[in-house]
């Protein structure tokens, strides 16, 4: 808990909630403090090709076990989504060396960059870069709200985007990953819970075109006015999603140029979808393109980012299960494991939360339920090491 008080001042919006986006200075103070705790506990810290951070724990070497998660957050967030896996990994290091105890193969405590994407769009950024998932050229044009390529921004922290990519080096090495991470709806009920599966889930960019002009003096029969389909697609989203048991959200949704009494020239909206995800888009396209026809706009649709199904390795799995006799899970929440889950046997553990809310300033975990997290991870992580 010390660990996360550290960390409690970083990024905090006045207004509550955490804004620790990529390579900001929020992230980067993150980062900083993170590869001092990892030099206190002796661990020499590696950047990896797409700014990814591995302390490690002896020699870098293949088949190496490996914990860790993010420390970036959304717009608005809570304290322990991503930060209570990286410091419950620190912790786990501790209580290890504490007992004398040391891997028998190599160990390493990784942060994942921008896991969220809350600046600039592709959530898992590092894990996706890092496993060939994201095209670099791609990643490294993307824009955060003010302009800033994502180019731009890594190089800044100290981190050269013209080596962005599938790093077969860093890849290679991951012999297993264990990623904690708090519980973020209401599906555990004990302290510590071993994750089964993650819920398919993409980001579609919907732009929507029609004419900027003056609030007062243009007559609703000349209107060609884009925030008329974009709320009929907000509508629509809800609509459709409730009839195929899927999750879709709009949670940014930003008019072009933003004035009181200018009808916008463009509306962008950002649609998140989980499960049956692009059915739901297939048919949400057709109504707002009926929308946008119908106030005389156009709307373009591109996908921004897609992962399908996610199953954890079902011997690790029963494996930590056994360990903990802990319950398993199924989470629609997005996670950098679930990238990794194509390249390595990959787990999680999640931490109860008793108020059910995450991405919010409500999430929660128990000082002794995140204490029973980092018990767990402590004895998963010497299990797999020995
Ligand atoms: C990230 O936590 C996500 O699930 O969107
Ligand atoms: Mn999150
Ligand atoms: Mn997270
Ligand atoms: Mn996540």
């Amino acid at each position: 808990m010390s660990l996360l008080d550290d960390l409690a001042d970083v990024g905090r919006a006045p207004g509550g909630g955490y804004a620790r986006h990529g390579f900001d200075r929020a992230e980067t103070e993150m980062r900083e403090w993170f590869r001092e705790q990892a030099g206190r506990r002796g661990l020499d810290v590696e950047t990896d090709r797409n700014g990814n951070l591995w302390a490690w724990w002896g020699a870098p070497g293949p088949d190496a076990l490996v914990t860790g998660s993010h420390l970036d957050s959304v717009p608005g967030g809570g304290a322990f989504d991503g930060p209570l896996g990286v410091v419950s990994a620190l912790a786990a290091v501790s209580r290890l060396q504490d007992n004398g105890f040391r891997p028998a193969r190599p160990f390493a405590v990784v942060v994942f960059a921008e896991e969220e994407g809350g600046r600039f769009g592709v959530p898992c950024l590092g894990s996706r870069l890092l496993t060939g998932a994201l095209d670099p050229d791609r990643a490294r044009a993307l824009r955060d709200p003010d302009g800033t390529t994502l180019a731009e921004a890594a190089a800044s922290a100290g981190v050269d985007p013209r080596h962005f990519g599938r790093d077969d080096i860093a890849l290679g090495r991951i012999g297993t990953f264990v990623e904690l991470h708090v519980e973020q709806g209401r599906a555990l009920d004990v302290p510590v819970g071993v994750g089964s599966t993650v819920l398919e889930h993409g980001r579609w960019r919907f732009s929507f075109t029609g004419q900027g002009n003056h609030a007062g003096t243009t007559i609703l029969r000349d209107r060609r006015d884009p925030m008329l389909p974009a709320a009929e697609t907000v509508l629509a989203a809800r609509k459709i999603a409730s009839t195929m048991d899927v999750r879709a959200t709009v949670g940014r949704l930003v008019p072009h140029p933003g004035g009181t009494n200018v009808i916008p020239s463009t509306v962008d909206l950002w649609l998140d979808a989980r499960g049956n995800s692009r059915e739901v888009v297939a048919e949400l396209t057709e109504a707002a393109q009926r929308a946008a026809a119908a106030e005389g706009c156009a709307v373009t649709v591109i996908e921004e980012s897609y992962g399908g199904t996610v199953t954890f390795d079902t011997a690790l799995r029963d494996r930590l299960t056994g360990l903990l006799n802990a319950p398993e899970l199924p989470t629609g929440a997005g996670h950098d494991a679930a990238i990794l889950a194509a390249h390595a046997p990959t787990a999680m553990l999640y931490v109860r939360n008793p108020t059910g809310i995450s991405h919010a300033p409500e999430e929660f975990a128990e000082d002794a339920d995140v204490e029973e997290g980092v018990v767990a991870l402590t004895r998963v992580l010497e299990a797999l090491s020995t």
